[in-house]
């Protein structure tokens, strides 16, 4: 990051936040928590709901006039100019089941005065806290991107063939999204399509060069908002799948570390035109075959 911490406006104060955030999660964790569910395989935990009023009480006493967005629901000041989307615990399922990849994800948002409601101003701050591994991801929009306050930068990689990528799959309409084509396209194209779990780490994965892309269909602004920044503050991109401007509501994200992004852009548009897939068997013909190998 260009400058010393102690220059920046928002960070300081939201890494605090996304701390003490990140302890209540490890102590909820370490007890476990009952899932609950909010629809089809859509979970939520007490866990969540008492880290998002956490989250919400400590943004508004550091700064008062800012809106916050968050995923259990809060709703407050959204008039304002500054704006932040929050997830309090991203990573829901992973979190449910003991299974120890998930974040904290605040993203600050500045919306000029007039700006109509469903458009987007810019993403001017961005922390991700791991509690788990005591990571966290900080930018401020045009100050670079750090991790445990080291500068960090995304990876040189320049094909797809020697790429390490993520994605995810949503938990509502499942059965609406062709995602499994892409991962499956994906896979067979790179060293491997990894789905942790928490859509807000993959992108700090990006930004820190653990991971060459990620992309998922339908995400929320409240997971995509500070991993956005994050990306582009380590020197990455972030577009949708057409290679146009990202949008917190364009439910497309596809985020790289910019040297392979044509190639993905180019990828997503020869799939979504039903060319250039790669033939695998089905179950079906792969029995046959097998019974085949057996009967000699
Ligand atoms: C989920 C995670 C996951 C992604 C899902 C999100 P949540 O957020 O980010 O990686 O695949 O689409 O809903 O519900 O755990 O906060
Ligand atoms: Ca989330």
């Amino acid at each position: 990051m260009s400058g010393s911490a102690a220059d920046l406006v928002w960070v300081p104060e939201a890494s605090a936040i996304a701390r003490e955030a990140g302890a209540r999660l490890r102590e909820f964790f370490a007890h476990g928590v009952e899932t609950e569910y909010k629809g089809d395989v859509d979970l939520v935990t007490v866990a969540d709901r008492t880290v998002e009023k956490l989250i919400r009480t400590r943004l508004a006493e550091a700064f008062p006039e800012h809106g916050v967005y968050g995923e259990v629901g809060t709703r407050e000041r959204m008039e304002g100019e500054f704006r932040w989307y929050v997830d309090p615990l991203d990573g829901t399922t992973n979190f449910a089941h003991g299974f120890p990849q998930f974040s904290v994800s605040l993203g600050l948002e500045q919306r000029p005065a007039g700006i109509a409601p469903g458009q987007d101003g810019r993403i001017v701050a961005a922390v991700i806290y791991d509690p788990m591994r005591d990571e966290l991801y900080a930018a401020e929009r045009g100050r670079g991107a750090q991790v445990n306050g080291k500068p960090m930068r995304v990876s040189r990689i320049e094909e797809l063939a020697e790429s390490l990528i993520a994605t995810g799959f949503p938990s509502r309409k499942r059965h609406d999204s062709p995602n499994v084509h892409f991962y499956h396209e994906f896979t067979l194209r790179s060293h491997g399509v990894r789905r942790a779990g928490s859509a807000a780490l993959d992108l700090a994965y990006v930004a820190s060069g653990r991971l060459e892309a990620f992309w998922e269909f339908n995400l929320n602004p409240w997971d995509t908002a500070a991993g956005f920044l994050l990306v582009e503050e380590a020197g990455g991109r972030v577009t949708d799948f057409a290679g146009g401007p990202f949008q917190l509501n364009s439910r497309e994200v596809l985020a790289s570390n910019g040297l392979i992004h044509a190639e993905l852009v180019g990828l997503f548009q020869e799939m979504f035109a039903g060319r250039n897939l790669a033939p695998i068997p089905t179950p079906r013909e792969f029995a046959e075959r097998r019974a085949a190998r057996a009967a000699g």
